[in-house]
C-alpha cells in the first residue's frame, strides 16, 4: 500500500524554486534514508509531507487524502531538525514534554513512548537534567507517543554521543520492523543508514537518485549529489 506520494511537486521560496518536479512512492512501512547537501530541501519535503507548507504545484497524499485531511484523523509523528538542542531550557518534565503537543492521550501510549527509548526512568527528570542524547530520546518518545503509522526524523542523529547514536538506530530498527511504521529520516550519517535504511532518496531540489543503498551509494551518484566534494562520505560506509 502507498503510504505518502508526491507527483510534480514543486515548492519555491521568493519565486526561487527549492523543490522541482519531484515524484516519490513510498510504500507502507518503508524505512527511507533521505541525503543530500545544505539546502537541498529536505527540511522542506518534510514539511510538504506534513501538510505544514502546501506545494505550489503539483500533489502531495498521504494514504491517497491531502495531508491536512490525513492529520485531522491519523497523527504523523515529527522530529523537527535541531528541537532537542534549540529546547532543553523549558522547565518541563520528560513526562511532560512527551504529552506536550497531544490533546489528550492514553498513559499506556504514554508509558509505551518511554519504553520504546528506554527512558521510563527518566520521566520525572526536567530536560535541563539530561544528557544531549537522552533529551533526543525525550522528543523521540514525543513524536511516536500518538503512536503514528508514519514516522518523520530530520537530522535525529546530529550532535549525539555514538552510543546513544547505536541504541537509537536499534530502537527505529523495532519501530519499523515490530511495529511497521514508515519511517523517512534525513541525515547526514550516510555510511550508517547504508546499513539501516532499506531505500535511499538523494536529494538536490530534484530527485538525483532513489533506490537500494548498495545501488545508490556510489560514486557516480555522489558525484552529482555533492558536486562540490572530492571526498564521498559513503567511503566511510
Ligand atoms: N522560510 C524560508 N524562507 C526562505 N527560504 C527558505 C526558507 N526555508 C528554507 N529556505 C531555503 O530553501 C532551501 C531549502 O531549505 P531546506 O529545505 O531547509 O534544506 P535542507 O533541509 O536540505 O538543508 C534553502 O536554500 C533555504 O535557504
Ligand atoms: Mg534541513
Amino acid at each position: 500500500m502507498k503510504a505518502i506520494s508526491l507527483t510534480n511537486v514543486y515548492y519555491s521560496f521568493d519565486s526561487i524554486f527549492v523543490l522541482e518536479n519531484i515524484n516519490l512512492e513510498i510504500e507502507e512501512g518503508c524505512y527511507l534514508g533521505i541525503i543530500g547537501p545544505n539546502g537541498a530541501g529536505k527540511t522542506t519535503l518534510l514539511r510538504l509531507i506534513l501538510g505544514i507548507i502546501k506545494p505550489h504545484r503539483g500533489q502531495v497524499l498521504i494514504y491517497g487524502q491531502n495531508p491536512e485531511d490525513y492529520i485531522k484523523s491519523e497523527p504523523i509523528g515529527y522530529l523537527p531538525q535541531r528541537i532537542s538542542q534549540t529546547i532543553y531550557e523549558f522547565p518541563v518534565t520528560v513526562e511532560e514534554l512527551v504529552k506536550s503537543g497531544y490533546e489528550k492521550i492514553k498513559k499506556e501510549n504514554l508509558d509505551w513512548a518511554l519504553d520504546v527509548f528506554k527512558i521510563s526512568h527518566l520521566r520525572k527528570k526536567i530536560l535541563r537534567e539530561l544528557s544531549g542524547g537522552e533529551r533526543q530520546k525525550a522528543f523521540l518518545a514525543r513524536a511516536i507517543a500518538s503512536q503514528p503509522r508514519i514516522l518523520l526524523l530530520d537530522e535525529p542523529t546530529t550532535g549525539i554521543d555514538p552510543y546513544s547514536m547505536e541504541e537509537l538506530l536499534k530502537m527505529l530498527e523495532i519501530l519499523n520492523r515490530d511495529f511497521g511504521i514508515t519511517i523517512l529520516v534525513v541525515t547526514h550519517d550516510i555510511g550508517t543508514f547504508a546499513h539501516e535504511a532499506r531505500c535511499i532518496l538523494c536529494l538536490n531540489r530534484r530527485v538525483v537518485c532513489l533506490g537500494e543503498p548498495q545501488k545508490i551509494l556510489k560514486d557516480e551518484y555522489m558525484a552529482m549529489l555533492y558536486p562540490e566534494s572530492t571526498v564521498f562520505p559513503h567511503k566511510n560506509a
